[in-house]
């Protein structure tokens, strides 16, 4: 039986008090950020009736719903991946509940792997586009999708003004998703750089595409926690994941919590909401 998401909703509304505002998904070792919110509720992935649990070290498995500088917020600490054994349903059913919840953008983290030599570890990058590198449907090579309804042009705009603002180094580039739970080899990574792609991880890309179904305006950021396969000689660990996103994490808390504040300064403005929805900026 698919679960209820509006009982779901229902239920989170009642305990929290979120109706409606910006949510944010936190990769793993990310999890920081939510102790920046005031008045936070925190209700773990157990006690909401019928939701997925969530398995992987790094991802707390919570719902945090509170205040940033006066603007409400939703944040999932740790989301649903296929190499749990989930499902497509699953993996994206956090989406169709913020939209049920009224969220009316979207903010999504993740760790991933640089294979560019000259972006090490320790830097954040806008998922400006992203390849399915899955090979879910078939053989064909993996197609580049950017802008409109995937990655909202408004938001990418208004990331860099924040990154300015908050004087955090935010470089962009393509997302390529792979189902893991294995890192990848040093030839599937050359393959994806020789596609166009910038980084790898096993996330994201299924929240974009629900995400773009709910009609909600969606951001992702990359904190690059590790070398992609090949790129160095050091073997790569989820240690080094967690580590290196622990290293980032105040500028990382820095660019979100500006970004957030300048995506409601834009929806109390008359043309805010309406440049953020813009297809073409
Ligand atoms: N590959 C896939 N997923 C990842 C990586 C990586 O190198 N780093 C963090 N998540």
């Amino acid at each position: 039986m698919k679960p209820d998401v509006s009982a779901m909703a229902k239920f989170i509304t009642y305990r929290t008090g979120f109706r409606g505002g910006t949510a944010v998904i936190l990769g793993s070792g990310l999890g920081s950020f939510a102790d920046q919110l005031a008045d936070p509720v925190v209700l773990p992935y157990g006690d909401i009736p019928d939701y997925p649990r969530s398995t992987v070290a790094g991802h707390s498995g919570e719902l945090v719903a509170g205040n940033l500088r006066g603007n409400p917020l939703i944040v999932a600490k740790g989301r649903f991946h296929f190499y749990e054994g989930y499902d497509y349903h699953t993996v994206t059913l956090p989406i169709r509940l913020f939209r049920e919840l009224g969220v009316s953008n979207l903010i999504i983290t993740n760790a991933a792997g640089s294979m560019k030599p000259e972006t090490p570890p320790g830097n954040l990058m806008l998922i400006k586009g992203h390849m399915d590198c899955t090979f879910r449907h078939g053989v064909e090579l993996p197609r580049r999708f950017t802008g409109h309804p995937y990655h909202n042009p408004g938001l990418l705009k208004l990331a860099k003004t924040a990154a300015g603002r908050a004087a955090v180094p935010l470089g962009e580039g393509i997302y390529c998703w792979v189902f893991g739970p294995a890192y990848e080899t040093p030839a599937e990574i050359s393959f994806f750089r020789e596609l166009g792609g910038d980084a790898v991880g096993m996330s994201t890309v299924p929240e974009i595409l629900s995400a773009a179904e709910c009609g909600i305006p969606t951001l992702a950021i990359s904190t690059l926690t590790n070398y992609a396969a090949g790129i160095s000689d050091k073997p790569l660990t989820h240690e080094e994941v967690l580590e290196t996103a622990n290293r980032v994490k105040s500028s990382f808390i820095r660019l979100l919590t500006e970004i957030v504040v300048l995506i409601n300064a834009g929806e109390d403005s008359q043309t805010g909401k309406r440049d953020l929805l813009k297809r073409d900026s």
